[in-house]
């Protein structure tokens, strides 16, 4: 029997990646005070993504997940937002119609602020300082004072979740992601870019769709399908006393759920099975995610799928896999294997972007688009061989013209990386990159549903 939840029953349990608040009594304090405010998502939505995330689980549709490493309180614009929400519709649309396939959205935003760190400290020359954890905990600068963690920081990071959604909830419903807009989602810089002839076809194939559907008199303008788009946000849930603060009775159902977003997940450094983060994540009914990483053994993970999804309700839990391109045909097939053996109902999602983090001779982190490639390419080929299907994709990337991911078509290198490298955290995809990866993933997807991919035969392990 599992032990009692409550929302708080993680304090008890032992916890990785606690940001040393200097001052316990400023901390609750600001826990009560969110504790009081608003939910920002509410439990049906949840549900209805859960529901989504069900067909994905069942091969029926495929998931797109995306956004930046972490969000900032600096680059907290209207822009911003919208810029990146386009290239979102922009790859949604790609992977609907040349993948052939209905799309799940999830945005990595309003609510994407608490960082895990391989280190707690960072060393630059001489001076060491407590590691950046993510706006939401200190700040980026590297300076003594702006690295001491601040409980009021949490308040500023609710504020910017409420007004990105209530942006993203205004693109998404008021007209701007409406179907006939797909030729205007193109951005001015994409438009010059190797990717636009091909995206501007899938447009003007819609066009055409809703011109014929106009004559033969269904007004898309009607049809809210055409017109609004289901849209969900996403964080990894690691400041458990933010995510505490913010966790509802659903009055419904009497369910607690987390409000803090649709979907959270849980990281790869914090999914140890006896402490807090899974304790947190067990209890509340939102759709959740699990990254996997290579030290993750399929014994481990069956372990951690009956504590997170013990009812086997499909869409509730959503596998991310993230090994490293040349990791995965060692890794994935055995844990594929489990599951199917095990005949657990989950989305197996690819996050190609974590492990394929390389540091480039000029210093920067970054990671090569082709590494970002084969990891998604070889994702696929394993559930093909394996009979399973692959359910989607998890990109760190942004709707700006960023230097940080080196390759794609327009070639990036190493001596690039300097010229616009503004990301807070992991380096991610720009637009252009973005749009390119959703191309492509939309040519593996059409096959995979297709079923033509012909297994893979592999040696024996
Ligand atoms: C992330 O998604 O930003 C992240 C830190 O991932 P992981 O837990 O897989 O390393
Ligand atoms: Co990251």
């Amino acid at each position: 029997m599992a032990e009692r939840w409550t929302p708080g029953s993680w304090r008890a349990k032992p916890i990785q990646q606690v940001p040393d608040y200097p001052d316990a009594g400023a901390l609750a304090a600001v826990e009560r005070q969110l504790a009081s405010f608003p939910p920002l998502v509410f439990a049906g939505e949840a549900r209805r993504l859960k529901r989504e995330l069900a067909k994905v689980a069942q091969g029926e549709a495929f998931l797109l997940q995306g956004g930046d490493c972490a969000e900032s309180f600096a680059e907290h614009s209207a822009d911003n937002i919208r810029d990146f929400f386009r290239v979102f519709l922009q790859m949604a649309v790609v992977l609907t119609y040349a993948g052939a396939s209905p799309v799940v959205k999830i945005g990595r935003i309003a609510g994407q602020f608490a960082k895990p760190r391989s280190a707690p400290m960072e060393k630059v020359g001489d001076v060491e300082l407590p590691s950046y954890r993510g706006d939401i905990v200190n700040d980026i600068e590297f300076t003594p004072e702006s690295r001491i963690p601040d409980p009021r920081r949490q308040l500023e990071a609710y504020r910017q979740s409420a007004a990105t959604l209530n942006l993203l909830r205004a693109f998404a419903n008021g007209g701007y992601a409406s179907l006939g807009n797909a030729h205007q989602w193109m951005l001015g810089f994409v438009k010059d870019s190797p990717q636009s002839g091909k995206y501007q076809e899938v447009a003007d194939r819609i066009t055409e769709a809703l011109d014929f559907m106009r004559a033969i008199g269904i007004d898309p303008e009607t049809h809210p399908e055409m017109r609004t788009t289901d849209f969900f946000t996403s964080h990894e849930a690691l400041l458990l006393g933010y995510e505490q603060a913010l966790t509802r009775v659903d009055s419904t159902s009497g369910d607690w759920y987390s409000t803090s977003g649709h979907m959270i997940w849980i990281g790869d450094r914090t999914r140890q099975a006896d402490h807090a983060h899974l304790e947190y994540c067990r209890g509340v009914k939102n759709p959740l995610g699990l990254k996997c990483g290579p030290s993750l053994k399929p014994d481990d993970m069956l372990r951690l799928i009956d504590m997170l999804n013990p009812e086997n309700e499909p869409g509730r839990l959503t596998l991310i896999a993230r090994f490293g391109a040349d990791k995965v045909d060692a890794h994935l097939p055995a844990l594929v294997r489990a599951v199917q053996r095990e005949g657990r109902a989950v989305v197996w999602s690819c996050d190609p972007m974590h492990g394929n983090t390389v540091k480039a001779g000029s210093g920067y982190k970054t990671r090569p688009f082709d590494m970002i490639l084969k990891e998604v390419r070889d994702f696929f080929a394993v559930h093909a061989a394996e009979g399973t299907y692959p359910g989607g994709v998890h990109l760190e990337m942004t709707g700006k013209d960023v230097t940080e991911c080196t390759g794609g078509a327009r070639a990036i290198t190493d001596a690039d990386l300097k010229d616009r490298y503004h990301t807070y955290c992991d380096p991610r995809l720009n637009a252009e990159q973005a749009i390119e990866m959703a191309f492509l993933v939309a040519d593996l997807l059409k096959t995979a549903r297709a079923g033509r991919v012909r297994p893979v035969t592999r040696a024996a392990e």
